[in-house]
């Protein structure tokens, strides 16, 4: 498909204009980064998985009723998304301690939480991501208190899916990360789903054995980012059962 002028190009993804109005292709790229791209490396397969895996996640979150930005995906490294306002919130939701609430709180990574616990960042890579509470969302008007409890449903929504699908192949669903789009339909707007989700923005955990099958294998140096996430596609019956790296030939 012939590729419109580049909008935008992120840590891990570049945006073209879509090929009609209102739309946007989204490129994944294999780059990784961490630690506010302090970390960076180029692991070899990771945009194929992640369209695919984000792809998996989009798809089943729409059949449910969620609404998302996504409208398909065009080819290996490419989908095609309906062009929102990306609202500068990272939304997070946590159903047990890890990351950054482990260190705040001083609890143990993998501690299960009394309830999920929804917290936001502000999106801004200059100040590092910050924690900010409704509060400042509402003083500083980057959403309003109808969004919020919008965004609250939706992100809830999303880890009640997400956490099902997750237990229904051995994973725990230890916390994630959510954008949330505004889209604009004649006189009326709705919030949707928009980004990605992917290994990349979850902590996801084998069940039995705990081990990590997201990023935090590239974080914390634990071996290899691309096998951790085909595992998760090869459970989800994304990719082949059977094979190695996601080679171009063996994902159709
Ligand atoms: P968190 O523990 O706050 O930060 P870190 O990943 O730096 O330890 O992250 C919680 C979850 O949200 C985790 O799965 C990663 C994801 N996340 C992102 O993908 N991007 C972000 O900008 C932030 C703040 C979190």
């Amino acid at each position: 498909m012939a590729r419109g002028k580049k909008i935008y190009e992120g840590k891990a993804k570049i945006l073209f204009e879509g090929p009609e109005p209102g739309t946007i292709v989204q490129y994944f790229k294999d780059d990784a980064t961490a630690f506010n791209a302090e970390k960076k490396d180029v692991i070899d397969g990771k945009g194929v998985l992640n369209n695919r895996l984000s792809e998996y996640f989009m798809t089943g979150l729409t059949q449910i009723g969620v609404p998302t930005h996504f409208l398909k995906r065009l080819n290996m490294r490419e989908q095609l998304v309906r062009s929102c306002e990306i609202i500068p919130l990272e939304v997070i939701v946590r159903n047990f301690a890890a990351g950054t609430m482990s260190k705040r709180l001083g609890i143990e990574e993998g501690t299960q939480l009394p309830r999920p616990i929804v917290e936001y960042c502000y999106k801004d890579d200059s100040l590092g991501d910050p924690l900010v509470s409704e509060e400042h969302i509402a003083a500083f008007g980057w959403a309003s208190q109808q969004d919020m409890d919008d965004i609250l449903g939706l992100a809830l929504r999303v880890n009640d899916f997400m956490s099902g699908v997750m237990f229904g192949v051995g994973i725990k669903l230890i916390d994630f990360k959510i954008e949330i789009g505004r889209v604009y339909e004649g006189d009326f707007q709705r919030l949707v789903v928009a980004d990605e989700i992917s290994p990349d923005s979850c902590r996801l955990w084998d069940i039995e054995t705990n081990q990590k099958l997201d990023k935090d294998v590239f974080r914390r140096d634990l071996g290899s980012l691309t096998d951790a996430y085909a595992e998760v596609a090869r459970r989800l019956g994304v990719l082949p059962k059977t094979g190695g790296h996601p080679k171009p030939t063996l994902v159709n």
